[in-house]
């Protein structure tokens, strides 16, 4: 594999970084995935855009600009031939050669980019659905600022596989926050789309976005507002969304069969015009 670092196209073995590097010691450093289809970038200006956000946030000037990202996270397709799967950035706020914990002046950000080859469309996890267990969430409180300190979601991910289920959901106060790197929605009874409304306790996520525009194309009625784990028990469906899923179902919660435990018309119905229409 091909991958970036700093201006320089490498092969992933000879890409170094400084020990030094903040992204490495403190986790000072955000990040995007955005999907490839068919060689090409999905939704991806909604990810530049919240990458601007997470560094504008955090004070991490850009190392090129936006559109500068984007040719390069287009060369790097090219250069691995990448068909199907993602491309991985991040920007670390860099080395200053040692370890202080404020952020130092006149530091150059580090940019690395990786692409990932995966089976996007033809998933089983699309077909079949997945199963969740809810485990409390402990992650900080800025979850709407995209940074690789993910050892919170690395814990619940690795509880939900010990467990032999796919992924988990996250519980703050009682509600369902998000999946582990996802966002999670439950179709009620009457058929009503529901997710936690946006705020520093969950990701914006940019599929999330285009899916209730979808939605609402689609007539579907939608209510942003708080849910618990109880409540998705026996909701008509669940389902998250991210970059790299789409719209996966959630047919299992806790134990607990979701609707007929196959995946439910919602989620297919917004999975189909989704990857319709972004690719
Ligand atoms: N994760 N919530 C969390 C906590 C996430 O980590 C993600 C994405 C999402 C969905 O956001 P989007 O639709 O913009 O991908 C929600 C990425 C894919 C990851 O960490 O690999």
């Amino acid at each position: 594999r091909i991958v970036y670092l700093d201006g320089q196209y490498l092969k992933e073995d000879e890409a170094k970084v400084s020990i030094f590097d903040r992204g490495f010691l403190f986790g000072d450093a955000v990040y995007e995935v955005t999907a490839v289809i068919n060689g090409k970038l999905v939704d991806n200006e909604g990810h530049m855009i919240r990458l601007q956000r997470s560094c504008n946030e955090l004070q991490i000037a850009l190392p090129v600009p936006l559109a500068e990202i984007t040719n390069i996270q287009k060369e790097l397709i090219k250069k691995n031939a990448l068909n199907e799967g993602g491309i991985y950035l991040q920007i670390s706020r860099g080395s200053a050669g040692d370890r202080d914990f404020g952020y130092p002046a006149d530091v150059k950000p580090t940019l690395v980019l990786f692409t990932q080859a995966r089976e996007l469309l033809n998933s089983p996890k699309a077909t079949k659905g997945m199963k969740v267990i809810t485990t409390e969430d402990i992650r900080w409180k800025r979850r709407d600022i995209k940074t690789v300190g993910l050892l919170a979601p690395c814990m619940a991910k690795q509880a939900a596989i010990e467990k032999q289920v796919d992924d988990a959901w996250l519980i703050e106060d009682g509600y369902i926050t998000e999946g582990s790197s996802n966002n999670a929605y439950i179709v009620t009874q009457d058929g009503v789309l529901v997710t936690r409304p946006l705020s520093n306790d969950i990701l914006h996520g940019i599929t999330r976005k285009a899916l209730l525009e979808l939605a609402e194309k689609e007539a579907i009625k939608i209510e942003e507002r708080l849910f618990t784990a109880e409540e998705a028990y026996q909701a008509a469906e669940a389902f998250v969304s991210s970059a790299t899923t789409f719209v996966w179902p959630v047919v299992e919660i806790d134990g607990h069969t979701i609707g007929d435990g196959k995946p439910g018309n919602v989620a297919k119905k917004l999975r189909e015009i989704y990857i319709e229409l972004a690719t």
